[in-house]
């Protein structure tokens, strides 16, 4: 018997009207995936568990993996954690925009956004159309990456529809991340011991400036203690479907059955199997197109796609963290 299927998601502009008629779907407990300046989002009312259920539940996400709660401004903060004087000092020098911080968390956050945990991810984001949306609904957003669990995250709304488009209703367009990687997340329980969980735009040595302190850096995994509870959970991270090989250097490219990504375009004329991240080589161009370049190599049916790593520190190691995890390291 044919399955009753469910009706595509619409995308909406961020248009006056677009923007109340989506704050009244989230203030029923429904999701919309929103842009935002890292990649876009699952967003749900990050009060009514019921509504986290649903992100869950689209993204085939394990209820083990904690929830970014999204706010418009820090007044909002102490409602939903206790911040410390130190992070308070973070979050008024990179606020709003790509960090979130992982602190203590009050009695009103449900259990399904935290997996259970005594800490709560905060993030305010930047993108000006989220923000408005934000502000019009009034609540915190719970919102991961708006991709199938597993998969490479959506830097458009083009990539949402492609992944979610028949388990979601609504998507709010507000055209491509500008930074491309999600954000990077510090871990400020014990405001003395900060601990970088996953390296992003804002590099650990900008929040050492800040901090007065080192901050130590996870292990390989972004997920240290998702992946103590889940051994082997977290292996998929930010896969394509096409393996992925890692190269410190990438240059005259052989097989025609392999991908070749690198990160700056080649000087002499290319084989129709090599891809580039970013015309002139500039790491924010990289970042902001490599999840867009390994979505479209993934759909042209290579047998490997080798990816050339980002030279260098700050935005390479965000870089070469989302490569290593796609190439399943
Ligand atoms: O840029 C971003 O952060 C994007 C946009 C949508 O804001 N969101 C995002 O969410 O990347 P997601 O779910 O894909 O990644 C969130 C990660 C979780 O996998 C987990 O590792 C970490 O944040 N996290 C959340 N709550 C945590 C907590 N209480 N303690 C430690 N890590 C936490
Ligand atoms: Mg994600």
């Amino acid at each position: 018997m044919p399955q009753p299927t469910r009706p595509l998601a619409r995308t909406y502009r961020g248009t006056t009207r677009n923007l109340a008629f989506l704050a009244s779907r989230l203030k029923e407990g429904e999701m919309v995936a929103v842009p935002t300046e890292t990649v876009y989002g699952l967003a749900a009312n990050a009060l009514n568990p019921l509504a986290c259920a649903k992100i869950f539940r689209a993204k085939g996400r394990p209820r083990i993996d904690p929830l970014i709660v999204h706010i418009h401004s820090l007044k909002e903060l102490p409602l939903l954690c206790k911040p410390s004087d130190t992070a308070l000092r973070l979050a008024k020098r990179f606020w709003p925009g790509p960090l979130t911080i992982v602190l203590p968390k009050t009695e009103i956050v449900p259990d399904i956004v935290t997996a259970g945990r005594d800490s709560v991810a905060v993030r305010m984001p930047s993108h000006p159309i989220f923000r408005r949306l934000l502000a019009q609904t009034g609540l915190p957003l719970a919102a991961p990456s708006a991709n199938r669990f597993g998969y490479v995250s959506p830097t458009t709304a083009a990539h949402v529809r492609d992944g979610l488009g028949d388990r979601i209703s609504y998507i709010l367009e507000g055209g491509p991340s500008s930074i491309g990687l999600e954000s990077t997340i510090v871990d400020l329980r014990d405001p003395n011991r900060p601990q970088l969980l996953r390296p992003g735009a804002i590099t650990a040595s900008e929040l050492e400036k800040v901090l007065g302190c080192r901050v130590t850096r996870g292990g390989k995994t972004a997920h240290p203690t998702l992946a103590q509870l889940a051994p082997g959970m977290m292996s998929r991270h930010y896969s394509p479907r096409t393996p992925v090989f890692l190269h410190r250097y990438l240059d005259g490219c052989a097989p025609v059955k392999e991908a070749y990504i690198l990160i700056r375009r080649p000087a002499k004329k290319t084989a129709a199997n090599v891809f580039w991240l970013d015309e002139k080589g500039s790491l924010q161009g990289a970042a902001q197109s490599l999840f867009a370049v390994l979505r479209r190599v993934d759909k042209l049916g290579f047998s490997k796609i080798n990816v050339e790593m980002a030279g260098g520190g700050g935005l390479a190691e965000a870089i070469n963290d989302r490569l290593r995890r796609a190439a399943n390291w």
